[in-house]
């Protein structure tokens, strides 16, 4: 399996219980590296656009709301199998519904509010990227 790179982004509500820290530790001991970090607030426009493969859902405006709550961290990660093992190591998308030891089961606050994002797959990781940064920013 070839290196990958995956995009991440820790949410407002991660952030606002100071948990940056936790969380890209449980990214490193999984065995991916950070290769690009920024925090950032999003503006509304950028979060209706980075979603807008949800924009007919009926979840779609809070969760546009919640993600301009507060700053968020976005990051590149890169290793074997990125892609999946960073939606291992994050967990399902309901905490209710994650398996122990995961983020969002030790971290999340609800369906919504669920600490991070992670793209899930190759190709949407690759559009994520561009989203956020430029190949100079990323540097592994
Ligand atoms: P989705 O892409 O289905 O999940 P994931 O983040 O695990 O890839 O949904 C994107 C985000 O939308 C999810 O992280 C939280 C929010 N969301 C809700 O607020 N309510 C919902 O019922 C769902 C399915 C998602």
């Amino acid at each position: 399996m070839a290196t990958e790179r995956t995009l991440s982004i820790i949410k407002p509500d991660a952030t606002r219980r100071n948990l940056t820290g936790k969380i890209v530790a449980r990214f490193e001991e999984a065995g991916l590296r950070v290769v690009a970090s920024r925090r950032i607030q999003l503006s509304e426009a950028q979060a209706k656009a980075f979603y807008a493969v949800h924009a007919e859902r009926p979840f779609y405006n809070d969760l546009v709301k919640f993600m301009i709550s507060g700053p968020v961290v976005v990051q590149v990660l890169e290793g074997e199998n990125a892609v999946a093992k960073n939606r291992e190591v994050m967990g399902a998308t309901n905490p209710a519904n994650a398996a122990a030891g995961t983020i969002r089961k030790d971290f999340a606050e609800s369906i919504e509010a669920n600490s991070v994002h992670g793209s899930d797959s190759a190709e949407n990781a690759a559009n994520e990227i561009k989203f956020f940064f430029s190949d100079l920013e990323i540097v592994g």
